[in-house]
């Protein structure tokens, strides 16, 4: 049976945890402080329960530098139920925005009566005619939220702002070019998933149309399930960010929404449900209502607090690693992709990377290069070879990459210095020998 240092393991999600919060985890689970209660069984409404949850949602700000004016939602229903969530309370404040400006066109100040069917004939007529949600389909998650939009709302409100299947003869791959966006005006979001797991589509950055202009900024929300903490966010430029935390952050259990505060109230009131039944517009659980979890501190119904937990201790160590935060993480993130597009590149045979840009390629191109983060030593180089015996001496290289991770407290204080003994507690090579095989065979049969 293998442990698990002996396992190397890809997976998208549920994803590898370190093992020392899995240690600490597995103790919580029995005995929690010395409680004698194991966390899954203490009260979600417990002190410790709250303590749990405002640290991590503390440490997660902290981590990811979010401002003052966004609060941090844990929720339930993982990224599929967030499709639902984002209409849901966005159509609201769709329409309580334009409910506003209704009221203000008919010269009804705050607090005074409202004449109920004026209002509701010209709120209904804005919907109808004006009610759009913008959706960029760059692939099959993106997808998946558009036509939970098109299920909860209808068509005539769904827009797709780019189908990235246009530009790619049928499939997704490359995102479309800005210019070529049909945005909404004043939709109630402007949706895209910032990288797309199963189709392997990421942003390279905030798209540039959708940054804030100083006049009416476009609501964006982004799925950034599959990429949150790898790299560091214009957080300012989003109205919502939501993401499961079974794939960077921790546990299956809970998603994280971090949510604009001028989209919840006080800033911005939730419509009555009867106002939005009216209008024929969805209303949502109330599990899945915003202003609810947080006026709750995401404790409005039972929590799983030991996934919080989970998800808190994944943040400290992150918060020890790396002191630069997300940043020194981003950059382990673009190492790691670059050993692994390496490895993929070098069996053309087997792997065609359908969305590599030529950046990537370039550092095949270097002869040898060394980097070092933490107790970890990344090599690429390559190697020529010449079969012996060849009678054309023919050149055959090699791209190769090694991944050498010391011993973490052997290796303490001798990475760094730029030189030492570390002790090796594992070598990753990643060499394809086929071409050098193949030149073997193919003068051992007599060719040239
Ligand atoms: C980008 C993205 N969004 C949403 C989801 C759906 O998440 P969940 O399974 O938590 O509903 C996934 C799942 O893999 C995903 O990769």
């Amino acid at each position: 049976m293998p442990g698990r240092e002996e396992i190397t393991y890809f997976g998208a999600g549920p994803a590898l945890l370190p093992t020392n919060v899995l240690k600490t985890a597995a103790a919580a689970l029995v005995n929690y402080n010395g409680t004698g209660l194991g966390l899954a069984e203490h009260s979600h409404r417990s002190e410790l329960a709250t303590n749990i949850v405002n640290t991590a949602k503390a440490d997660l700000a902290k981590y990811l530098d979010v401002p003052d004016d966004y609060e941090i939602l844990f929720m339930q229903g993982g990224g599929s139920g967030e499709f639902s969530a984002t209409v849901y309370n966005l159509v609201a404040v769709w329409v309580e925005k334009r409910k506003q400006k209704i009221l203000k066109e008919l010269g009804i100040e705050a607090g005074k009566d409202i004449p109920e069917d004026v209002l509701l004939k010209e709120l209904q007529k804005a919907v109808d005619e004006e009610l759009k949600i913008d959706y960029l389909v760059t692939g099959s998650w993106s997808l998946k939220a558009s036509q939970e939009a098109t299920r909860l709302v209808g068509a005539e409100h769904v827009n797709l702002v780019a189908d990235a299947r246009k530009v790619n003869d049928g499939k997704f791959g490359k995102i479309p070019e800005e210019s070529s966006w049909k945005l909404s005006k004043n939709a109630a979001m402007v949706y895209f998933c910032d990288n797309e797991t199963v189709d392997g589509v990421e942003f390279p950055g905030f798209p540039e149309i959708l940054k804030p202009s100083g006049g009416e900024e476009p609501i964006v929300v982004a799925d950034m399930s599959s990429n949150i903490l790898s790299r560091r966010i214009p957080i300012k430029n989003f109205s919502l960010i939501f993401f499961g935390a079974q794939k960077n952050l921790g546990s299956t259990g809970i998603t994280v929404v971090i949510i604009k505060k001028s989209l919840l109230p006080p800033a911005v009131a939730t419509p009555a449900p009867t106002l939005l039944r009216k209008l024929g517009l969805p209303i949502g659980p109330i599990v899945l209502s915003y202003e609810t979890i947080a006026k709750n501190n995401s404790l409005y119904n039972t929590l799983s607090i030991f996934d919080v937990f989970i998800a808190g201790q994944v943040l400290q160590n992150l918060l020890a690693t790396f002191p630069d935060k997300v940043d020194g993480q981003q950059a382990v993130a673009e190492k790691k992709a670059k050993l692994i597009y390496a490895a993929l590149d070098a069996h053309p045979e087997s792997y065609k990377l359908a969305n590599i840009d030529e950046s990537e390629k370039l550092f095949l191109k270097g002869a040898v290069e060394q980097d070092v983060a933490k107790n970890t030593i990344y090599l690429r180089c390559d190697i020529t070879y010449i079969v012996s015996n060849d009678p054309e001496n023919k050149k055959i290289t090699l791209h190769t990459v090694g991944i050498f991770t010391l011993d973490a407290v052997a290796g303490k204080g001798l990475i760094g210095e730029g030189e030492g003994e570390g002790i090796m507690e594992k070598i990753e090579v990643y060499i394809d020998l086929s071409p050098v095989l193949g030149r073997v065979e193919e003068l051992n049969a007599g060719g040239k």
